[in-house]
């Protein structure tokens, strides 16, 4: 398969029967590898999230799939379709906002409804196809990003969007990483309460690329806007409506509300997987509600006898606050203006 680097971080490796998982809960302090065998585990592996991030959801979703066809198919090679159907509806509920992980399970069906002579040797291909498009998409929205960057001196991103969270290199992450490799700009990272995916997975990624970046409070994000340090908030997606609302890791909109204050602009950088052709509008996404165990914990609270916590895990940013859409298919400069209907691949 290729790779931009073949020394990036890998969130996922196919070994050729079995899926190993990098335990992102365990980053910064430990580089461990979960191995999986059956679409149960990798169910568990997303929900838990040992991965996560919207491509790579989509990208485990498909391989838990191929292990589910392995297996099903060599205890039963004449009834193995109906057990397979079930192991991918578990899979589609691990997790329900990144809208990648349910296309990937679409293209899986796709191809398994059509008669195959070998399935399991088919059916790994085809995820590892789904693997190396969004690796080659990551790396073509890098250098489309960067065009759109030109002059700016700095930039500032939230959760992680790197290798981490996708196949490889990243989307906006891989934005920042190909600007980067043409000159130096300053990289604002945001910690991304409450699982802190900029502090803990964001912070690590670029230190293995060896690219210096800043980590700064959510918190105090508006004040740096207001420094002038930033031409540009980066961010990822995980749903973006056919309007061009976008959703995205909690804190993305209060990004975009406060670049608009500030003059500063604003970039959604997403394969085009990521677009929600079924959908008009933001209000459409479900948002996931995450335990509160991931919140209380995190803000030194032991005892939940008389306090509770929301923890809504995204937040959609309305298209009227976004400057630029990047995807494999191009950028759209102004997409409230434009429209993103032209990226769609049968028009
Ligand atoms: O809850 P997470 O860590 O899965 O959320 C991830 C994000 O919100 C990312 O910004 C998004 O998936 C894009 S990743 C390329």
């Amino acid at each position: 398969m290729t790779r931009p680097n073949d020394k990036s971080v890998q969130a996922l490796q196919w070994t050729g029967n079995s899926l190993k998982v990098l335990d992102q809960r365990q980053l910064p302090e430990t580089t461990f590898y979960d191995e999986y065998r059956d679409a149960a585990g990798v169910t568990e592996a997303i929900a838990t999230m040992r991965v996560r991030g919207a491509p790579a959801i989509g990208i485990a979703a498909a391989y838990g799939a191929v292990l589910s066809v392995i297996r099903h198919h060599a205890e039963d090679p004449a009834n193995w379709r109906q057990k397979v159907a079930a192991d991918m509806d578990l899979l589609a509920t691990s997790r329900p906002t990144a809208v990648n992980l349910s296309w990937a399970l679409e293209q899986m069906k796709a191809l398994l409804n059509q008669p195959l002579t070998n399935p399991p040797a088919e059916i790994i291909e085809y995820a590892q196809k789904i693997h190396a498009d969004d690796i080659a998409a990551n790396t073509k929205m890098g250098e489309l990003g960067a065009d759109v960057l030109k002059g700016a001196k700095g930039v500032m991103t939230h959760c992680n969007t790197g290798a981490l969270a996708t196949g490889g290199y990243g989307t906006a992450l891989g934005v920042i990483r190909s600007a980067y490799r043409r000159r130096p700009i300053n990289i604002y990272a945001g910690e991304t309460r409450p699982w802190l995916q900029g502090a803990r997975l964001t912070v690590w990624e670029l230190a293995q690329d060896s690219i210096p970046v800043t980590l700064c409070a959510d918190s105090a994000a508006a004040w740096l806007m207001k420094s002038g340090a930033v031409d540009w908030i980066i961010v990822g997606a995980d749903r973006i409506a056919t309007n061009g609302d976008t959703a995205n890791k909690i804190g993305t909109y209060s990004l975009a509300v406060l670049a608009k204050q500030h003059g500063v602009k604003v970039m959604v950088v997403a394969p085009t997987t990521t677009i929600d052709w079924s959908i008009e509008s933001g209000d459409q996404i479900e948002i996931e509600q995450r335990h509160q165990s991931e919140l209380l914990p995190a803000c030194y609270i032991k005892d939940d006898s008389m306090v509770s916590a929301w923890n809504p895990v995204f937040d959609v940013t309305p298209v009227e606050l976004i400057s630029a859409l990047v995807t494999e298919r191009g950028v759209i400069l102004n997409p409230a203006e434009q429209g993103i209907r032209g990226l769609k691949d049968d028009i």
